[in-house]
């Protein structure tokens, strides 16, 4: 399939786990890309392991002057902008009220003020290529959960933001919608999976095979990643796609 064809897209925390992902398969799909990420070496080398078609770009989502550095290298780079994707994302794991003011600071700056800055500085570049932006939310935007109080604000903040980007910026042919995976198989879970395992005394393994079965994987996330860029997903906007094995189903 190479609905993707032609298409020069921007992604954000393209280094590694499911921004990679998504890079691998816009270019299997017939798309160029640029990583944007704030570890320079690791972006440099997942740009050479993808091939021509994907090119790196160093960018810390939270400073204003990077993000709108990393839109115009893309548009000199790629010769124009037609899919976002604000994947760049961290976790803190505790509980809510024992994070310190600048924890809780930290995190909403790369999840939601990250997404607001690549949004507002791609605004120009995709109305003029009618493009769409994808944001990684989280079911964790869904729900409250223990230890992931604040990741869990951010993400809910991130579906807010799509849904009234989305319908702000219909008339100008600009898409935006949201993904929502459960735990997915990244260095993320397995640094949050130490944490959780400590503060509950439980494993990891077994609280995910009872409330979603399996981890979820990279390429399943950039398969919807991608569906939702693609003219495929046309009249899809301000939507957000849960995929995470039924974890966001049931109350127990
Ligand atoms: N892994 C999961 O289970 C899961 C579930 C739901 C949503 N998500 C979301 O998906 C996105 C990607 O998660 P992942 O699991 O691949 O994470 P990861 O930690 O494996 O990779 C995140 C990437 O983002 C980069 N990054 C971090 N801060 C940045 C910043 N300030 N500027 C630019 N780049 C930065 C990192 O260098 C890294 O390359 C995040 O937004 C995350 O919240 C992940």
């Amino acid at each position: 399939m190479q609905d993707l064809a032609g298409r020069r897209a921007l992604i954000t925390g393209g280094a590694r786990g499911i921004g990679r992902a998504v890079a691998e398969l816009f270019v299997q799909r017939g798309a160029t890309v640029m990583l944007a990420d704030v570890n320079a070496k690791e972006v440099a080398a997942t740009a050479d392991a993808l091939g021509d078609a994907a090119h790196a770009t160093v960018c810390d989502v939270t400073d204003t002057d990077q993000v709108a550095a990393a839109v115009a290298t893309t548009v000199r780079e790629l010769g124009g902008l037609d899919v976002l994707v604000n994947n760049a994302g961290v976790e803190i794991v505790k509980p809510l009220l024992e994070m310190t003011e600048e924890e809780f600071r930290q995190i909403n700056e790369v999840n939601v003020t990250g997404v607001f800055l690549g949004m507002k500085h791609a605004l120009p570049a995709l109305a003029e290529t009618r493009g769409t932006i994808v944001n990684l939310a989280s079911v964790a935007g869904l729900n409250g959960c223990p230890l992931l109080g604040a990741y869990c604000g951010t993400k809910a903040a991130v579906l807010q933001l799509t849904r009234t980007a989305a319908v702000e910026l219909r008339d100008a042919g600009v898409r935006v919608n949201a993904v929502c995976p459960g735990f997915v198989d990244t260095a993320m879970v397995d640094r949050a999976a130490v944490a959780i395992e400590a503060a509950l005394d439980a494993s990891f393994p077994d609280l995910v095979a009872a409330k979603q079965g399996r981890l979820g994987t990279v390429a399943e996330v950039a398969e919807t990643v991608a569906y939702l860029a693609s003219d495929r997903a046309a009249w899809t906007t301000g939507s957000s796609y849960v995929l995470d094995g039924g974890l966001s189903a049931s109350l127990l």
